[in-house]
């Protein structure tokens, strides 16, 4: 991350969200109304314009979708499958919300189970000012989100959080999404067990890692892929296999009770295999008692 810039993957994680809305899908995948409100004011614009014209113009959608596509798909599958774990954490106990790297993610306010539980976003100083300009707009929350900068490459959440008023003794149920590629493995580890430290017995955790590689795809690809994340200031630096992920959480005092990727989403949903398999996939795990 540059110190000063707030995250473009963020914004580009919203976008697709906000594509993965447009009206023609019946049920969505998943339905963000507020990703148009956090996003930059043109591809905003674009996205209201496209939801305005979809149902007359069902080719629209096609469009705006085959220009983003296969990453729309994986976000939009990515982001509805965390949304029904985190409603089953909270239906099963969990009484706080932490997003860790939150960007533009407007669970807090979209999913009706979350919004009436104690929630907190940590991310980096610039993508947290970037969006704590836009969330005034967002209505429907009983209380308000507790918002905590925190750089994880230089620090850890545990104290910002404490200070937040994140109580370390009741259950919470946290996301963690989109985020670990970009950090130094020691980060990564560190903000683990940060967040381990913070989690009550039957805490929840939905963490998204990716595999070495990142996606299937030709080998000559790599450098380019690699190339642009590094143009964006957002340098891929950190993969991990499952069994490196899972032994990663166990020594923090996890249990792993589910681990899947875009393909067992897609099957989930009734959808077919994804074009390209994009290798970030996703740990539901449980803080032991
Ligand atoms: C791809 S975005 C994902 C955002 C969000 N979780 C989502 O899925 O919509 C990556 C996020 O990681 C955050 N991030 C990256 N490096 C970070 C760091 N060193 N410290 C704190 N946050 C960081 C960015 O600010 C951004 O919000």
């Amino acid at each position: 991350m540059r110190d000063e810039t707030p995250s473009t993957t963020a914004m580009a994680v919203a976008w697709f969200r906000g594509l993965g809305s447009l009206p023609g899908r019946t049920p969505p995948v998943v339905h963000d109304p507020f990703a148009a409100v956090l996003l930059p004011a043109v591809p905003a614009a674009v996205l209201r314009a496209a939801e305005q014209a979809a149902p007359r113009a069902p080719w629209l959608r096609s469009a705006l979708q085959a220009v983003s596509t296969p990453l729309a798909r994986h976000v939009a599958l990515r982001t509805a499958t965390i949304d029904g774990a985190v409603e089953e954490a909270i239906a099963d106990g969990a009484r706080q919300l932490v997003i860790v790297g939150a960007g533009l993610d407007a669970r807090a306010w979209r999913l009706p189970l979350a919004r009436d539980i104690d929630a907190w976003e940590v991310d980096h100083p610039a993508t947290q000012a970037f969006k704590r300009e836009r969330t005034g707009q967002l209505l429907g929350r009983t209380t308000p989100v507790h918002f905590t900068a925190v750089d994880f490459e230089r620090e850890t959440l545990a104290g910002p959080l404490e200070r937040a008023g994140h109580d370390a003794t009741v259950p919470t149920v946290w996301i963690w999404e989109g985020v670990t590629m970009y950090l130094h493995p020691d980060a990564t580890r560190g903000t683990l067990e940060a967040i381990a430290e913070r989690s009550a017995p039957g805490s929840r955790l939905a963490m998204t890692y990716a595999w070495p590689g990142y996606a299937r795809m030709p080998a000559w690809l790599d450098r380019p892929v690699q190339a642009a994340f590094d143009l964006l200031g957002e340098s891929l630096r950190g993969a991990m296999t499952r069994e490196e992920g899972t032994a990663l959480l166990e020594a923090t005092g996890f249990r792993v009770l589910d681990e899947h990727g875009n393909r067992e989403w897609a099957t989930r949903f009734g959808e077919g295999a994804p074009a390209v398999e994009i290798l970030e996939r996703l740990f539901i795990a449980e803080r032991a008692g």
